[in-house]
């Protein structure tokens, strides 16, 4: 149908038929397709009519094609207009072939791995009936107490930008509508989620638009610039007002400055949250806030269907509101083709060849490989063949490795690190014992490790956080260890053998206790159904270790947030002058992080060559360009993230120590070198001045090229714009 005939459609509608299509419920209102959803506990609560269910406009959570052709068939059967729901749920990162969690994805800077991650997440729904995915994450994050951090893929904005895309690619592809192996996209959490405050889930934010702009708004913009459908609201306020209800973030930003015509959904509950939140009395008045700020769609909460028949009649809300929220909803269902093909991709048959197939776990294998980041390597590893292992602790043998947003992915169905190891070094080499809990101590368990350990040349300690400790809801205060394991680590060192940790985590830890006394560490964050022969395949050197972190690790919880984009401040520590006390410093810790943005090692080594410049004055239409060499000086195969960083020495505003610009991962033979050219242009200097305009400024910078956002090479150059070309887009 084209745009007039849904207009047409939309005018047959009754104004309840309108606003129940702006209502999303989740799939147990249609359990039973049969019934059509009977009045059940949640409806009852939720003061849910047969009606409302049967004039709804989309489903949360449901899928299995038969089951979602059942819903379909029956609402279809009782909806007077025939309008097929929108199947909506969270595939975040796989459906039931689960990848590594999206901060480990962050780590691989794969984009290609990337987008094919998303592309088999989106044949795997669309065969079980998923129409729209609530990803990708784009939030920008810097506070690793917060649990969500699993779910983002880091804090670079350019980074975080380039894996929406990729995300966004793999899921919807370029022809939506004629491909039903696709799914749309709805980025999420607009915006600036993961600034929550102490890293406490649904809490306050608040930051400067300048800012805002700058760091946390690019990755959504890229998502959508990618032609994701969907945007979803966060829960956290901006500037005071909570972003459901808030008109500047959502009419003026997103729907006027940014054009986007898409469907907004509201988080679960957002809508309704305007009352917790404090800026409305009642459901009457969040409806009111929320349909005047463009949300079209409540999930999981009810004002709208209470509430805007009133609110029309009364004359409070326009009709016109409730028609363009309605229109958006049938242009996306007509934009996936449900009119023509209300059932899409869902197909019995086609989702048991194709779920979790040997491609696709093969494919989920070889990303959680690239994902995974060794953080430390006294030569321990690779592990030789041959070596007796002991291999201890409460992940060694276990199925929690697919992170808090696996949904439909299977622990079971996961390739445990015990199963994974044995297989690879033979039974006999490898002993396994549990050591601990993951946050229980006991010294029975204590004693099987004990004596695991003594019979064996190496110790394998696979430690971490249980999937619940991070995800949604899963802020933590202190983020070491649970002090069992450290106690179990503890013990085993004292053993004096060689000790390789494996770490199971959703976000980065205060390793204290931990790196310190490990002579090895490989971060493997959640690495997915897969992730257990992933990680044997680096520790035995079958693969070569090549994550780079996209998060830091701090020295202490005390320490956060650190970022490797920060300011100087007018004190830095270390200055030449500096005063030896009165800088911006800890009494207790240093200010670096323990482990930078960028960081990972290899088994091999590389060699970096002094950056060459096509010459040291770049002007709006004379862009520099950067040349380097890298040498693979080790003895094995190894793959580089060479990455190119700027600094802006003297802006309208101040600004960062460095900022990512681009990256190449490349892939070198013993002994072999590559040279690698970066152009850096004017615009790639431009940022958001105090004014809002957005420009670059005149005058002297640096560049470094390096392996990590702190060890890299410096160049300097200057930029110089004819006044003419240093015109300010000031934004309206
Ligand atoms: C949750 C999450 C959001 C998710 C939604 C639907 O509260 O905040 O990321 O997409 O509800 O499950």
């Amino acid at each position: 149908m084209n745009d007039q005939q849904l207009v047409i459609l939309l005018n047959e509608m009754t104004l309840e038929e309108k606003i129940a299509q702006l209502q999303q419920l989740a799939a147990n209102f249609y359990e039973g397709a049969e019934s059509g959803g009977q009045i059940t506990g949640p409806m009852e609560a939720m003061g849910i009519t047969d009606d409302m269910i049967i004039n709804s406009g989309s489903v949360l959570g449901l899928s299995g094609a038969e089951q979602v052709i059942a819903v379909q068939e029956a609402h279809l059967r009782k909806n007077r207009l025939g309008i097929p729901l929108l199947m909506m749920a969270d595939i975040v990162h796989g459906f039931k072939t689960i990848f590594p969690v999206p901060l480990a994805i962050g780590c691989s800077w794969d984009l290609e791995r990337t987008e094919r991650s998303a592309e088999i997440a989106a044949k795997e729904s669309a065969v079980s009936g998923v129409h729209v995915t609530f990803a990708p994450m784009a939030d920008l994050v810097r506070d690793p107490r917060w649990g969500r951090v699993m779910e983002s893929t880091g804090e670079d904005p350019y980074l975080n930008g380039l894996y929406a895309r990729a995300f966004v690619r793999g899921f919807q592809g370029s022809d939506l509508k004629g491909d039903v192996n696709r799914m749309a996209a709805c980025v999420k959490h607009f915006a600036a989620y993961g600034l929550s405050e102490g890293g406490r889930d649904y809490n306050t934010v608040d930051l400067s638009e300048r800012h805002l702009r700058e760091y946390y708004l690019p990755a959504y913009r890229a998502a959508l610039d990618e032609g994701a459908e969907m945007v979803m609201t966060s829960f956290n306020t901006i500037e005071g007002i909570p972003v459901s209800g808030n008109v500047k973030l959502l009419r003026d930003l997103l729907r006027d400055e940014w054009g986007f015509d898409g469907v907004l959904i509201s988080d679960w509950g957002a809508v309704k949250e305007l009352i917790p939140h404090g800026v409305a009395e009642d459901e009457a008045e969040a409806a009111l806030k929320t349909i005047r700020a463009g949300v079209d769609i409540e999930m999981m909460t009810a004002c709208y269907v209470h509430q805007l028949p009133e609110l029309v009649a009364s004359g409070q809300v326009e009709i016109s509101l409730i028609d363009e929220a309605v229109l958006r909803i049938l242009q996306l269902k007509e934009r996936l083709g449900l009119f023509e093909n209300p059932l899409r991709g869902a197909d019995p048959v086609a989702e048991r060849e194709v779920v979790f197939c040997e491609e696709h776990r093969t494919a989920a294998r070889e990303l959680a490989a690239k994902s995974c980041v060794l953080l430390k390597n006294e030569q321990v590893l690779p592990l030789a063949p041959g070596q007796r292992i002991a291999l201890i602790g409460p992940f060694a043998a276990s199925g929690d490795i697919l992170g808090p947003w696996s949904w439909t992915g299977s622990t079971e169905d996961a390739v445990k690190l015990d199963a994974a190891m044995k297989a690879r070094a033979g039974v006999g080499q490898i002993t396994v014992a549990e050591g601990s809990g993951i946050d229980t101590f006991s010294e029975e368990l204590w004693l099987e490790a004990e004596t695991a350990a003594q019979a064996a040349e190496v110790i394998v300690l696979a430690l971490g956080e249980r999937s619940e400790m991070s995800g949604e809801a899963g802020s933590r205060s202190d983020i070491r260890l649970p002090e069992a394991q450290r106690e179990l680590l503890l013990r085993l060192k004292a053993l004096d053998k060689p000790l390789v940790v494996v770490l199971f985590n959703g976000r980065p830890l205060d390793l204290s206790g931990v790196y310190d006394m490990a002579d090895a560490v490989l971060e493997a964050w959640f690495p997915g159904s897969e992730g257990g022969a992933a990680i044997t395949s680096l520790l035995y050197g079958d693969e070569n270790p090549s994550g780079r972190l996209s998060m830091s690790f701090p020295v202490a919880v005390g320490q956060i947030p650190v970022y490797y984009n920060h300011f100087n401040t007018g004190r830095p520590l270390g200055a030449p002058d500096a005063d030896a006390r009165y800088v911006s410093q800890y009494l207790d810790i240093p200010n670096e992080p323990l482990l930078p943005f960028g960081y990972g090692l290899s088994y091999t080594t590389f060699d970096y060559s002094e950056p060459v410049l096509s010459g040291d004055k770049m002007t709006g239409d004379q862009p520099i360009q950067i040349s380097v060499t890298i040498t693979n000086t080790g003895a094995v195969a190894g793959e580089e993230v060479v990455q190119l960083y700027i600094r802006d020495i003297s802006g309208e505003v101040v600004r960062p120590m460095k900022e990512l610009k681009d990256f190449a991962k490349i892939s070198l033979s013993p002994g072999e070198s590559r040279e690698l050219t970066f152009t850096l242009t004017e615009e790639q200097l431009r940022y958001y001045h105090s004014d809002l305009s957005f420009a670059s400024d005149p005058g002297k910078f640096e560049l470094f090229v390096g392996p990590n956002s702190r060890d890299a090479k410096a160049r300097g150059f200057r930029l110089e714009l004819a006044a003419v070309e240093n015109k300010r887009h000031v934004l309206s």
